[in-house]
């Protein structure tokens, strides 16, 4: 018998990685990339030491307390960790890892797309062409919201934060946000900080969302928040559905109080509020943000790197318990 590490891979991963894994671990592949359920989950890590997650399977506090013993180590492929109870698996001295930095770039990229997507209506044209249904040009159709020379709020200024912040500087946006804390001057490079989500909200003619889920930032964005914004506001979210309050977003996007929403992530996924669907002001992609070849083969070999390590006694580079 293989005296090889047994790995559960919780969902089908890039090609290159899963060669990898096969090469140096017992990997046990889910070839139908199907979403486990909790008992599944528990029933298939037996004699497991380790687990590769993806954000969709739910790693609760009961799920971890139920996991067999020989359960050492979870390396999520992602760099969101509200999927893992982190207590629990402290509790259990499961070390837990995450795939920070490596998304940076695509998620950013994903932002900006939504920004603009959002602003000038791009899914209306696009149907409107999809359908057959482009009668004519008109001086007076579709006009949607300049992008250019606004003012961006970033609500979370982390690694994709800055990232975006750099990208809409090409747009000449004024870039202002607002992080628990404050940028060295040379990482700020010009962004104004606001000390309170409240001082920040007034100032954006765009409000981005990068911070992760966590109890503190749980429904953030809610009808008070939105009432601080500027009427015609658009809101982009590519962090985590949680962070907002789908009624009253939808509740905002209805009345006019926002113009539009560009949404990658939502509550519940993939069984978003159906509501968005309904709205012609939603430009909404179903979590793509890290979704580029480079980008999911980049965390699948920090998923390893960190796997690697563990296994080999050293410290894994992105341990968070
Ligand atoms: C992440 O890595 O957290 C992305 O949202 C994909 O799971």
């Amino acid at each position: 018998m293989s005296d090889k590490t047994i790995v559960l891979v919780t969902r089908q991963l890039p090609q290159a990685v899963e060669d990898r894994l096969a090469r140096d671990y017992t990997a046990r592949f889910n070839t139908e990339d199907t979403v486990y359920s909790s008992d599944e989950l528990i029933r298939l890590s037996a004699g497991a030491q380790a687990i590769i997650p993806c954000h969709t399977e739910k790693l609760t506090a009961d799920v971890i307390q139920r996991l067999p013993d020989t359960v050492r180590a979870i390396c999520s492929f992602s760099v969101g960790v509200d999927h893992i109870d982190l207590g629990a698996a402290k509790a259990r001295g499961i070390i837990v890892t995450n795939t920070p930095e490596v998304l940076n770039d695509a998620t950013a990229e994903i932002a900006m797309l939504l920004m603009l997507g959002a602003a000038r209506r791009a899914h209306e044209g696009e149907h409107q062409i999809r359908t057959d249904r482009w009668a004519d040009w008109s001086a007076v159709a579709q006009l949607g919201a300049q992008v250019t020379g606004k003012r961006l709020g970033i609500l979370g200024m982390g690694r994709v934060g800055q990232i975006m912040a750099r990208r809409a500087r090409g747009f000449d946006m004024e870039i202002h946000y607002y992080n628990r804390s404050r940028l060295p001057a040379e990482r700020e490079a010009g962004a104004i900080y606001h000390e309170s989500l409240e001082q920040l909200l007034p100032h954006c003619d765009f409000l981005s969302i990068h911070c992760p889920a966590t109890p503190e930032s749980h429904h953030l964005l809610n009808a008070q928040s939105i009432g601080l914004l500027p009427d015609g506001a658009i809101v982009v979210n590519t962090a985590r559905g949680a962070v907002v309050n789908d009624d009253d977003l939808i509740a905002a996007l209805r009345s006019g109080k926002l113009f539009a929403a560009g949404l990658d992530v939502f509550n519940g996924e993939p069984d978003i509020d159906p509501r968005y669907r309904e709205l012609a002001n939603t430009f909404l992609l179903p979590h793509v943000g890290s979704a580029t070849r480079e980008t999911r083969d980049a965390m699948g070999f920090r998923a390893l790197e960190n796997l690697d390590a563990i296994f080999t006694g050293s410290e894994p580079r992105d341990r968070l318990v």
